[in-house]
């Protein structure tokens, strides 16, 4: 069984196509993916409309190279992102996949791009276990307990502000150093030092006490980095970008990972899946495997091109439905900014 997966929450038009066996594993047949990031750059981040108008001209070459790749005229099922993510990016893509379902006459399942970032564990034979995942991204900072993927998965925490990567194209802007801003951000801050001490967020004792244990929050590094260089311009010193960045991200990697192998020894997880752009991370992915190895936790990172947005992840956890048995969601099947991660598939009305 061949299915198409259409991602579109953001600003990357992705369009994947995966073949199912009779035992569940999962290959891939074709990974296309346009991105209108250079669209929002002048800005400093993603700018809704843009990315809805993008989604729209990006669509139908994307499908059509996917199909070619796959060398298929049509899959067996379509499935698309219906939430969580921007309203319009979300109907521009749940809108097409709904439409090509109807006209090669195959079913639609709409389902959770968080789901997705979990399922891509699931491809080429492997089996994700049960886990945590820590999804990071310019959209979302998610700490989630996954039994199975498919499975409705357990929000363990998120930022209360801005998402990690969020944080990064801010703390790039005020830098000066354009967008996206982590690519820029990780490296230079290889070439410096960490030698200014920034707040980590969340993460005194009471907080680690509280409901706020795995939550995150990043404002609070951004305006010390911004206080930090505006002190220094100030006073007449000069600031060694290598080294902001490299106390910046450092505060990021830390945070994350201490409270993503706290979840793990609490949840009894031996797996920690890591996900989203942020996971290509030099520093967060050495951090996450020393920490993850003293406390003998198994890290997953998957491909990075399977950990930025992508169609592929989406097929893949529709795949896994299909294997379980789900039932197809009705073409009524709307879409949901704020779709909850215990909602792996969103269900229609059913003619
Ligand atoms: O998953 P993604 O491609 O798109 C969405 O946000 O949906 O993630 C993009 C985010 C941006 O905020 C970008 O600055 C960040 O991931 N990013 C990084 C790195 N590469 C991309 N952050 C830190 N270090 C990196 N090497
Ligand atoms: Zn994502």
């Amino acid at each position: 069984m061949i299915i198409l997966g259409l991602e579109s929450s953001c600003d990357e038009t992705g369009v994947g196509i995966v073949r199912l066996d009779s035992d569940g594993y999962m290959d891939i047949l074709a990974n296309e993916v346009a991105s209108s990031m250079e669209q929002h750059a002048r800005f400093g981040g993603v700018v809704p409309e843009i990315a809805s108008r993008a989604h729209l001209e990006a669509l139908p070459q994307v499908v059509r190279a996917a199909l070619d790749a796959a060398g298929i005229g049509k899959p067996d099922a379509v499935a698309a992102t219906v939430g969580p993510g921007l309203a319009g990016a979300l109907l521009v893509g749940a809108s097409a996949a709904k439409a090509l379902a109807a006209a090669w006459g195959v079913p639609f399942y709409g389902v959770n791009h968080l789901g997705g970032h979990v399922a891509v564990a699931n491809l080429e034979g492997q089996k994700l276990p049960h886990a945590v995942a820590l999804l990071v991204s310019g959209g979302h900072t998610q700490l989630l307990e996954v039994d199975a993927v498919g499975k409705p998965m357990r929000e363990l925490g998120t930022t209360l502000d801005d998402a990690a990567g969020e944080a990064y194209d801010k703390v790039a802007r005020l830098l000066g150093l354009g967008y996206p801003g982590g690519p820029v951000i990780d490296r230079l801050a290889a070439r410096g030092q960490v030698t200014i001490a920034l707040p980590r967020g969340l993460s005194r004792a009471e907080d680690l006490r509280g409901e706020r244990r795995y939550d995150f929050s990043f404002s609070g590094l951004k305006t010390a980095v911004a206080r930090y260089v505006e002190k220094a311009e100030r006073e007449g010193v000069v600031v060694s970008v290598e080294d902001v960045c490299a106390s910046f991200q450092e505060a990021v990697a830390d945070v994350l990972t201490a409270k993503a192998v706290m979840a793990c020894e609490d949840t009894g997880a031996r797996t920690l899946l890591l996900g989203g752009g942020v996971a290509a991370n030099r520093r967060l992915r050495t951090l996450a495997q020393q920490r993850c190895a003293a406390a003998g936790v198994e890290l997953r990172v998957p491909p990075l091109e399977l950990c930025t947005d992508n169609g592929v992840m989406i097929a893949a956890v529709a795949a896994q439905l299909i294997h379980e048995g789900a039932l197809p969601s009705g073409l009524a099947c709307g879409t949901d900014t704020q779709l909850e991660v215990e909602t792996p598939l969103v269900d229609g009305v059913r003619g």
